[in-house]
């Protein structure tokens, strides 16, 4: 009797998932026993392919959706319609989403619809307040609801889970994140540092560094343009002191941080760059000032102080290991602290420990350990 071998499929669509996918995806596709297929909404699409060619991945399925300026509405539905179709085509055994953003969330939901059963990679992180990060943390909670499989970071995403009753199939097996971290930094290691500070003219090593990023749905507008005139005050005030901020394509982003920090000599707007680059770059930073996700936990793993643009957080690990500051989108909030981090050297060192609340770069293995078990009982 011939016994099938289980088809995986990884629906992922923008930077961030690329990136903590990536090493589950290359972990199950060099065991034998699965058919590991890729399908990408492109609800990112430079964004995403930078990282599809980093880890060189290529997807069986690419649905192409990105409109410049999408709405949600836009995204929900162009990416739900079209896997209706690559559903029937699949035929998938088992399906992986990540994290909370909407190509989670409707992944979640076209599996559910076929009932296929879907794992959700680092399931469990709340916030609490609905629209805050919005619309990822609805995204989050629906995509748990729709899941069967719940791969978790740390013990409290785990409670978050029970909380809602949700206490099956729950497994805590760290951040892929760090996996994928490990996996940069070796790479980095293996072609030599030159590469990297050749790719940064601007990098002086008698300078500090500042590092940006910024693209919160919630923080558009009035507070995004807080943020930004609190980096040119301290910029301004601090010449000496480089800030370089990888621009997020989002256009909401990009007319506030063009019209107010183009032209300061010290703040450096570039491109979103490759993900090596990225933790290259922030391994030689000072400073996080981001209200990034992933960046909360890849930064103390560094040993970098974070100051997050956020009112609440998901990742409170960073927050209680001392290595994470909430600072809101409060102009003159995000000047104080930043200035005591530069002025103040111990209370940077209080903050820039390196700690690992996220995961030990085993992440990928494990998960792919439980989901070869789960099929063996089948
Ligand atoms: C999305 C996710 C967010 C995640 C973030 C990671 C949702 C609703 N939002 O936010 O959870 O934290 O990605 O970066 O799921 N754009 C490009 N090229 C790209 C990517 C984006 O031009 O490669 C521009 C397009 O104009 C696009 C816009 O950015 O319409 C917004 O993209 P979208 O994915 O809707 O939202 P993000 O803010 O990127
Ligand atoms: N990143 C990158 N290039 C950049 C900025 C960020 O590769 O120019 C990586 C970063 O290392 C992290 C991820 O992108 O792994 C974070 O993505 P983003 O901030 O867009 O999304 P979030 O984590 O907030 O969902």
């Amino acid at each position: 009797m011939s016994v099938k071998i289980p088809n995986l499929l990884f629906i992922f669509g923008t930077r961030p998932e690329a990136i903590k996918l990536a090493p589950l995806i290359k972990e199950f596709a060099g065991r034998k026993g699965f058919v590991t297929k890729i399908c990408v909404t492109a609800q990112h699409r430079e964004m995403l392919d930078q990282v599809l060619e980093f880890f060189e991945l290529a997807p069986e399925y690419d649905l192409n959706i990105m409109k410049r300026g999408q709405s949600l509405f836009d995204v929900t539905v162009d990416g739900l319609r079209a896997l209706e179709k690559v559903f029937d085509e699949a035929n998938p055994d088992l399906v992986f989403v990540q994290g909370d953003t909407t190509t989670s969330f409707i992944g979640a939901l076209a599996a559910y619809y076929k009932k296929i059963p879907v794992a959700h990679i680092e399931a469990g992180l709340r916030s609490g307040n609905k629209y805050s990060p919005f619309p990822e943390e609805m995204n989050r909670v629906l995509a748990s609801h729709l899941s069967d499989y719940h791969f978790t970071p740390t013990r409290r995403s785990v409670g978050n889970l029970e909380k809602e009753n949700i206490r099956n199939h729950l497994y805590k097996v760290g951040n892929t994140v760090i996996d994928a971290l490990f996996l940069g930094l070796d790479l980095i290691r293996n072609k030599g540092e030159e590469a990297y500070q050749n790719h940064f003219p601007m990098i002086r090593d008698d300078r500090k560094i500042v590092l940006v990023t910024g693209h919160r749905r919630e923080s558009f507008g009035g507070p995004f343009e807080d943020i930004c005139n609190a980096i040119r005050i301290v910029a301004e005030e601090y010449p000496e002191v480089d800030f370089i901020y990888p621009v997020h394509l989002n256009p909401n982003v990009q007319e506030p941080v063009m019209r107010l920090l183009k032209g300061l000599k010290n703040v450096h707007l570039i491109a979103p760059l490759d993900y090596p680059y990225f933790i290259w770059l922030m391994s030689k930073s000072y400073i996080v000032l981001t209200d990034s996700g992933g960046l909360q936990e890849e930064a103390p793993s560094l040993g970098k102080p974070v100051l997050v643009m956020r009112q609440l957080t998901e990742r409170q690990e960073g927050v209680d290991a001392g290595t994470a500051k909430l600072v809101g989108s409060d102009r003159d909030k995000i000047i104080t602290e930043l200035k005591t981090l530069l002025d103040d050297k111990s209370a940077y060192e209080s903050m820039a420990k390196a700690v690992n609340p996220y995961g030990d770069g085993t992440t990928s293995k494990q998960i792919a350990d439980i989901v070869e078990s789960i099929f063996r009982k089948k």
